[in-house]
């Protein structure tokens, strides 16, 4: 009987890596090489003992013969799923019959001659050799493991890669990368600050940056002309699926330009990533629409433009109806807005009840329906629309046989809303978003402010430094929630993936500006008095965006999150399930910063 012990640990001893496990072909065949990876699959087959050693480049089969080897056979037995080993052997082409064409190296196997085990593992909490559903918190807490599979290093490789491409291009393009500080005074991007108490100052505190903002509009005014940074947030604000408390933005500021050149420059930047990291040939210049447009066809500023179905307003058909919904959302300004399905007239009772019932979780008092079947018009409110009304809803939506309109009668801006809403549902229920395509967009002429009912205050729509339309200025006095801003935000699928402004760079016009949104001179001066000063100083014109890094790589990796394309994400609590972190500190560190916890 053979006896084998496994130490603890063996070690390289000078045992160097020929190659990876994912790049042996017939090409080596007869060669011996050294690889190290995981144990990602044993099986025990008339007596051979078949390991799949993995590293992050592929997988290779190596066998153990107990005929050629009894001793490293039997030590062979002792593998088990995610031992690290490293293993010595020839290259051998597999007889025939078990090849494995899946993968890049399903010609070959190597026979190993020597076998280290680099270290052991103990039975995982989450399968790393298989594509299952796991529980998200248990992938959080194992975050090491889960990073292991197969699907979450492609993504963070694709992450990589985009990262890459993202400085080459801006590299080419003569912008240079600058590193703006963590530890800062507020940034107002409308969300709550992460607070960090400063120790040498008892009582003060630094915010992190919810993003570079004003040091980018800084490094301007220093001159650096073409800045970018791929730059951490960080926001204190309720999570959702495409929001983490600590993300990431491709932060971009240029000097002596226009919003053009902003929209150009970016247009260029995406077509080059996408076709250099997912050979994606992105047609540019990307369509635009108006804050308004966008508005009112698809009742957000973010449209998914992946697929048709704009929102109509088919108010005119119905001005003569009787229906009092009608009459009487008309008759207090509201919108009656539809969407048109072609071919969808053939819809049940029970369909069209369920769409019904969905439209209603979204806000809207209730949705109506008229479809041209094979029979002629059907709606349950037929009897309220004379051939006439009829016959211009029908041009209204441009309806053929068999089409289907859907309407909601409301205030204009909760009937946008709610069809809006509906439209991507639509969408994906009839299965017309096509998989693999991108759409991105521009929308731009937003507002420079909107109006807070409950502080009866105006407030920025993007944030203060943002540059009103040279053409509306005359109107910041007059009727400033008219005034349009310079401002533009790219969406992709649905997504707003990025923001930007052309900015104001003279101290009359932010002053205003702060004005208006309600801070006296006094807190301007304290919160960014700073700024103001150094637009006094030969500030250049100046803009740029920041899009969502997160973002467009969940997109492009075709993830549901963006806690996918992040290495360590936070959870729906922001708390990391991994470390533990939010902690509570000991009452010395605590003293220290003369801070009291009030427990109640
Ligand atoms: P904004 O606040 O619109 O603009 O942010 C720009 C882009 O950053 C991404 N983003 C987020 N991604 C993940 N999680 C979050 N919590 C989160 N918040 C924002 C989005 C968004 O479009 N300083 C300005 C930009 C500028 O004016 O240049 C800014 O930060 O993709």
């Amino acid at each position: 009987m053979l006896e084998i012990t496994v130490p603890v640990m063996e070690p390289l001893s000078g045992l160097r890596r020929t190659h990876s496990c994912g790049e042996l072909t017939l090409e080596q065949v007869g060669r011996e090489v050294t690889l190290m990876g995981w144990v990602h699959r044993r099986r025990d087959l008339g007596g051979l003992i078949f390991i799949d050693l993995r590293d992050r480049v592929g997988i290779t089969q190596v066998v153990f013969n107990p005929q050629t080897d009894p001793v490293l056979h039997k030590k062979a037995g002792l593998l088990r799923g995610e031992f690290v080993v490293a293993v010595t052997g020839t290259v051998h082409k597999r007889p025939p019959g078990t090849e494995n064409p899946q993968i890049g190296t399903g010609q070959v196997d190597v026979i190993a001659r020597e076998l280290r085990i680099l270290n052991t593992a103990k039975p995982l909490p989450l399968q790393v050799s298989e594509d299952q559903e796991v529980d998200e918190a248990l992938r959080m807490k194992y975050r090491y493991l889960d990073l292991r599979r197969a699907g979450m290093q492609s993504i963070m490789h694709l992450r990589h890669r985009v990262t890459q491409s993202v400085r080459k291009f801006f590299d080419q393009e003569g912008f240079w990368e600058v590193e703006t500080p963590l530890l800062i005074k507020s940034t107002p991007e409308g969300a709550r600050d992460y607070l960090v108490p400063s120790r040498t100052n008892p009582g003060r505190f630094f915010a992190l940056p919810q993003s570079p903002q004003i040091f980018k509009q800084l490094l301007m005014v220093a001159g650096f002309e073409r800045y970018f940074q791929i730059a951490r947030c960080l926001r204190d604000e309720d999570l959702r699926a495409d929001r983490q408390p600590e993300f990431t933005q491709i932060d971009v500021e240029m000097s002596f330009v226009e919003q053009e050149d902003v929209l150009t420059l970016m247009e260029r930047l995406f077509a080059s990533v996408f076709q250099e990291c997912l050979d994606y040939t992105l047609p540019i210049p990307f369509p635009r629409l108006t804050y308004k447009e966008a508005m009112e066809k698809y009742g957000n500023d973010k449209p998914e433009l992946r697929f048709g179905l704009p929102i109509l307003d088919v108010s005119d058909g119905v001005r003569e109806s009787e229906f009092s919904v009608f009459s009487d959302t008309l008759a207090k300004g509201g919108s009656v807005k539809g969407i048109s399905l072609p071919g969808k007239g053939g819809l049940s009772r029970k369909d069209l009840d369920g769409l019904g019932k969905l439209a209603e979780s979204m806000g809207a008092k209730g949705l109506l329906s008229y479809a041209l079947t094979d029979e002629g018009p059907k709606s349950s409110i037929l009897k309220y629309l004379s051939p006439s009304s009829q016959q211009k809803l029908q041009e209204l939506a441009a309806l053929k046989p068999g089409d289907l309109l859907l309407m909601i009668a409301d205030e204009t801006s909760r009937a946008l809303d709610c069809l809006g809403k509906l439209r991507v549902e639509l969408g994906r229920r009839f299965d017309l978003i096509p998989r693999g395509k991108f759409a991105f967009a521009w929308i731009v002429d937003f507002p420079l402010f909107h109006y807070n009912e409950d502080t009866r205050q105006l407030e920025p729509q993007h944030h203060p430094f943002t540059s009103p339309l040279q053409g509306d200025l005359d109107l910041l006095d007059k009727d400033p929630t008219r005034v349009r801003a310079a401002a533009y935000d790219l969406v992709l699928n649905g997504y707003e993936v990025g923001s930007g402004s052309i900015r104001i760079h003279q101290r009359p016009l932010q002053e205003k500006i702060f004005n208006l949104i309600g801070l006296s001179m006094e807190e301007a001066k304290e919160k960014f008095g700073f700024l103001m000063e150094a637009f006094e100083y030969g500030a250049p014109p100046h803009g740029g965006i920041a899009p969502g890094l997160d973002r467009i790589v969940m997109i492009m990796a075709g993830a549901e999150t963006i806690r996918e394309v992040i290495a360590f994400p936070k959870n729906q609590n922001a708390n990391c399930l991994l470390t533990g972190a939010p902690v509570e500190v000991s009452e010395d560190q605590l003293k220290l910063l003369r801070i009291r916890v009030d427990q109640g």
